[in-house]
């Protein structure tokens, strides 16, 4: 049986629910993550209200009770990667009765479709209704009852439940959820409804405690982070305040919108040591008429004339975001976004194939008409384009020193250590004699460079 829960829209964010005895500490849970960092810090809210109420969390899928897929939909082989995983959990499932519970922006985006094409799935729950997820697991367990919140709230920020952060030196920090931009191609306001903010006492609270905690740096995050409003307070302000919170190290935040970039934003950024010299500017396309048609009201002088005033400010690193093959665009409008990532020569760019997306507005109004081996070779003819300015400045910064925050081991290697510089490049170096660890700030001499990553030894350990 199919339950949909309705929840009216509080006006204040619910506090935790008491622990509920119905919640036999011994279930045990697995939560897999997709998507963007919101989505890896929903899952840290997840793991807080499941922990809440007696769930345990577990590191496979093999020791779970439950799995959750915590899910992305901003193109479609973000879907496909879920529907891939869901066929992996058919066994477990058929021998076990394994719970499968899907949440996110792909449970909000396809709702009731999904529950009915998927039987395999218990639970499914969208991104502004995770206080309804315990009761809706203990239900699937203990009753084999099916169950689905998806309602989109406009006041739920969780602003009072303390994630459980795993990583040690970086911390997520949500400060808005939601986005009322509506670029035509996105699915974002859909899955993940109105904008709105976070009290910044609860942001700086959680700042804090995450300096005792031993966390260095903190990275606020909102799908628009200028769009940030709580009474007199702006983003600008917010930043400004959580830079000043003693003992953090580094602080980033990501995504400005290009529309709305104030120029006291750019003030804090230059003024405040431990705001990370770096910026990721999504342009998604260097031509006027695609930009119009994108919805993304700005055009390239206007990008261009931001990137200026930024890079006046002084040597502040700039990455973007691209989507190519997006609806008519045509080879001469393709070439004006080649000639912008020349001109403009971002330390790193993410490219995308444009994926037409239900419900938006490019899926009702446009034809996605450009052939996908088009879409293929524009993507890769930029990807090479963007490896190229990527190497030259890293290779300019061979024989010279980095500072980098210590974030952990290398993915490749247990003998190496791995951080990132101010500019967000990612940093590897031979572990030394074990003075160095993770969350010191070291400065690495760097002996050679590939496009995305720097290499070096250890020059010396700053703090
Ligand atoms: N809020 C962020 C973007 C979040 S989505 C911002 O505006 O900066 C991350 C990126 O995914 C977008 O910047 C865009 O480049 C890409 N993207 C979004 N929808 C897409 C689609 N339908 N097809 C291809 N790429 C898309
Ligand atoms: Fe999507 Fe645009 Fe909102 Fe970014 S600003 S999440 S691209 S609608
Ligand atoms: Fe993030 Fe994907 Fe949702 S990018 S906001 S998890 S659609």
């Amino acid at each position: 049986m199919l339950i949909q829960i309705d929840r009216p829209n509080s006006r204040h964010s619910l506090p935790c629910p008491e622990p509920s005895s119905e919640a036999p500490a011994s279930y045990s849970v697995y939560i897999e993550t997709f998507g963007c960092q919101m989505n890896e810090y929903d899952t840290e809210i997840v793991r807080t209200l499941l922990k809440h109420h007696g769930f345990r969390m577990v590191e496979c899928s093999e020791e779970a009770d439950a799995v959750l897929l915590n899910t992305c939909a901003i193109r479609e082989n973000a879907h496909n990667r879920v529907y891939g995983h869901l066929a992996m959990y058919k066994p477990l499932k058929e021998q076990r009765g394994l719970v499968v519970g899907v949440l996110g922006c792909m449970a909000q985006n396809l709702k009731q479709e999904l529950m009915t094409a998927q039987p395999i799935i218990d639970v499914l729950v969208g991104p502004d209704a995770y206080r309804r997820l315990p009761g809706l697991l203990i239900q699937a367990l203990q009753t084999n009852q099916r169950g689905m919140a998806v309602d989109l709230s406009e006041y739920e920020t969780y602003d009072q439940i303390m994630p459980e952060r795993r990583d040690g030196v970086n911390a997520w920090v949500a400060v808005m959820r939601g986005c009322d931009n509506f670029c035509t191609f996105c699915v974002v306001p859909y899955t993940r409804g109105r904008e709105r903010s976070r009290d910044p006492r609860s942001v700086l609270e959680e700042v804090h405690q995450l300096v005792e905690q031993g966390y260095r740096q903190v990275t606020l995050l909102g799908q628009n982070v200028n769009s940030y409003r709580f009474a007199d307070w702006d983003f600008a302000r917010l930043l400004a305040a959580v830079a000043d919170v003693p003992g953090l190290v580094r602080v980033r935040f990501t995504s400005p919108h290009p529309k709305d970039f104030p120029p006291a934003l750019l003030d804090v950024l230059a003024g405040h040591p431990t705001v990370c010299k770096q910026i990721h500017l999504p342009v998604q396309s260097g031509n006027d008429r695609i930009l119009q048609l994108m919805g993304r009201s700005y055009t390239r002088a206007s990008y261009m004339t931001l990137v200026e005033a930024i890079r006046r400010r002084g040597p502040i690193a700039l990455s973007t975001d691209i989507i190519c093959g997006f609806c008519s665009e045509g080879d001469e409008e393709y070439a004006d976004t080649y000639r912008l990532v020349q001109d403009v020569e971002f330390q790193n760019a993410f490219i995308f194939k444009y994926s037409q997306r239900r419900h938006t507005i490019a899926a009702r109004k446009y034809l996605d008409d450009v052939p996908e081996s088009v879409k293929t070779e524009r993507v890769a003819r930029l990807l090479e384009l963007q490896k190229a300015i990527s190497l030259k400045k890293n290779r300019a910064l061979i024989g010279s020193t980095v500072e980098v925050l210590v974030e952990g081991e290398a993915k490749k290697s247990h003998d190496q250590w791995m951080g990132h510089t101010e500019s967000n490049t990612t940093v590897v170096w031979a572990k030394d004699d074990g003075s160095v660890s993770p969350g010191d700030l070291v400065t690495v001499a760097i002996d050679d460079a590939s496009h995305s990553t720097l290499f070096g030894h250890l020059h010396r350990r700053n703090v």
